[in-house]
């Protein structure tokens, strides 16, 4: 869910919305706003589907203007998203509004003592019985802050609350605990975010806040204290972001967009870290050159797209470092017994660095002494904040649910500390190193070619556009490029995908052959994988006697697959770890351009959010 506060001048309803709209990523369910008004009265809308019915609701029924809101975008845990299930939930006789992002585990005993009490609810959500809690607290205190540090304490799971009274205008408080939550600071107004793009528009100015904390904005005051009210430290940060750079511009979608901006993602991401033909990430010399000398194994731990990142990267990590490299789904690290000791590292991947699973993952291998270093999109995100370093991708805001570009700078930064690893562990000749540098410096401007593809792309999808099944093969790094190909059409075109290495075939897929099914196969180079191309080209034979339709992502001048292609689809030359930043590009176009065929948002497809802050 997004969440965003104001306390100031400004026209308080157009702040809300303003921050919800750039939120919307985080959930399109339902949304919904509380503002005291001039005369300090509690007023507020909310309204099921995405925010553009609040935004109608509002023009049909106004509501009085202030100095004091929350407003929240939802992505539905408990209870449908209809308009009573939608926040903010109210409590102390409509005085109170309360909003949540997280999952409040134990609501049900909760709400049953409350009940027996003579409380009434009017939703199904774990987010109405903290609302009504708080305000039976309010009655006792008196004060909003105080009152959540009463009931933070019965609360199990995780969230960020935000609440308002009208009894205390001028002032919203916050309590959150392992769900994201920042501070933006202005001039005579303050502001509250899941994440900085709440408020970006107003402030570069950000404090980011532990966990475990309750933070109170007034007009003119941040106050930040722990569950028992003592104050503690906080970080003040610049926000890189550019305004205009959450902006759809005169795209089509953030995605088209997005899509776009990946020479640039690449070549920023890039960027002060290679210093005379060799890697030197900054962070990783802070974090320790002698440490990553000693480490034995490296545990990469994210999920969806990040974990495809991962998955390409383990290759590059264990041929330049020679560091052995598991890649595994944070929920599922999780809750295994994984063997982690002192010179394991473990590396996160997060856009957002936001999803809950993964945060988690990264505690749980820190408790059992465990290094980690995080590669994060968004400064000031939560798990960069638990982590022992952080390398950010420099991809900017990345808006549309589907995850584009900020994929292809997860690779580059993963090439990068795979690089950084080599040289200070010495196990790559420099000539080596320096090839590998100048094919890294050379991927903008080849993805920058690819994306000369998008006609071809396009028509293809046009003719797709009632198939049910597709299918995406790959090899060595071709084949996490063929699963982030599955997902990407699962996620946008709601069509059943799926991505299997090419040389599992033979062993089941094989079946799922009949005249007609479209395969993609990502084929690797002929010159740079001349081992694996003619084994991937009698793949490709094997299922087109089967009546496969054959749609090959391979490298110019690639003659050999030429004949058994119904279509190609060309990618430069490229050394083969730096296939995947390549091959990728016209697999995002494929999907987004089948969900446009079909009529569909490809910005925020069904069900899904872009940032999931709940486990
Ligand atoms: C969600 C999104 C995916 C994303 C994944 C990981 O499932 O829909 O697009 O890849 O989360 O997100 P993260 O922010 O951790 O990279």
């Amino acid at each position: 869910c997004g969440i965003v506060g104001y306390v100031g001048s400004n026209k308080t309803v157009d702040v809300l919305m303003g921050g919800l709209r750039r939120l919307e990523y985080r959930g399109y369910d339902s949304a919904g706003i509380a503002v005291i008004d001039s005369r300090g009265v509690l007023n507020t809308a909310k309204k099921a589907g995405k925010l553009s019915a609040l935004v109608e609701e509002l023009k049909a029924r106004p509501i009085n203007d202030g100095q004091t809101g929350i407003g929240h975008t939802r992505w539905a845990t408990h209870g449908a998203p209809t308009n009573a299930n939608s926040h903010p939930h109210l409590a102390d006789n409509g005085r109170l509004a309360l909003i949540h992002n997280g999952i409040i585990e134990n609501f049900a005993p909760l709400k049953a003592e409350l009940i027996a009490e003579g409380f009434s609810f009017e939703s199904e959500t774990d987010t109405e019985v903290a609302a009504v809690l708080l305000g039976r607290e309010y009655q006792r205190v008196g004060d909003l802050a105080e009152a959540f540090r009463t009931i933070v304490a019965r609360l199990d799971g995780a969230f960020t609350l935000l609440a308002v009274h009208q009894d205390q205008p001028g002032v919203v408080v916050g309590a959150r605990r392992n769900s994201p939550l920042v501070i933006g600071l202005g001039e005579g107004e303050n502001f509250l975010g899941s994440d900085v793009a709440a408020f970006v528009e107003y402030t570069r100015r950000a404090v980011a806040i532990g966990q475990d904390q309750i933070v109170t904005i007034t007009a003119d005051a941040v106050t930040v204290t722990d569950f028992d009210g003592h104050s503690v430290e906080t970080e003040e940060f610049d926000i890189a972001w550019d305004a205009s750079a959450s902006e759809k511009g005169g795209w089509s979608s953030f995605m088209a967009k997005e899509v776009s901006e990946q020479p640039d993602a690449v070549a920023n991401t890039l960027r002060g870290r290679i210093t005379d033909g060799r890697v030197v990430v900054p962070e990783l010399t802070e974090f320790g050159d002698d440490v990553l000398a000693g480490i034995r194994r490296i545990v990469i731990v994210a999920c969806g797209t990040a974990a495809y990142a991962g998955q390409t990267a383990k290759y590059a990590i264990e041929k330049w470092a020679q560091v052995p490299v598991d890649v595994e789904l944070s929920h599922e690290f999780r809750y295994r017994d994984p063997v982690l000791s002192a010179d394991t590292l473990v590396i996160s991947i997060s856009q957002s660095g936001e999803t809950m699973d993964t945060l988690m993952a990264v505690k749980y291998a820190m408790s059992l002494g465990a290094k980690a270093i995080s590669i994060c999109n968004t400064q000031g995100a939560t798990i960069p904040r638990e982590s022992d370093a952080v390398i950010y991708t420099h991809a900017g805001p990345e808006v549309a649910v589907a995850s584009t570009k900020a994929f292809v700078a997860q690779i580059t930064a993963l090439y990068l500390f795979a690089l950084h690893l080599a040289r200070v562990r010495g196990s790559l000749p420099e000539a080596e190193q320096a090839a590998q540098v100048a094919e890294l410096q050379a991927v903008p401007e080849k993805i920058a070619t690819v994306l000369g593809v998008e006609d071809e792309v396009r028509q293809l999808a046009r003719w797709m556009s009632d198939t049910r099944a597709v299918l995406f093969l790959g090899r060595h790094v071709g084949f996490p490029i063929a699963l982030e190909g599955a997902l990407k059409l699962k996620e946008l075109a709601y069509i059943h995908a799926e991505g299997f290495a090419a040389g599992e075939l033979k062993h089941g897929p094989i079946a799922l052959i009949e005249p007609g099914q479209p395969v993609f196969v990502v084929v690797p180079s002929p010159r740079g994988s001349a081992h694996l191309h003619p084994k991937v080209v009698s793949n490709i034979q094997e299922i087109r006697a089967r009546g496969a339709r054959i749609i090959a992502i391979a490298e110019v001048g690639d003659a050999a697959v030429l004949p058994f292609a119904d279509t190609v689809i060309h990618i430069p030359l490229a050394a083969p770890l730096f296939e995947p930043l390549l091959a990728v590009v016209p697999l995002q176009m494929f999907a987004m351009e089948l969900a446009r065929a079909k009529g569909l948002d490809v910005d925020q497809p069904r069900n899904l959010a872009k940032s999931v802050t709940v486990e």
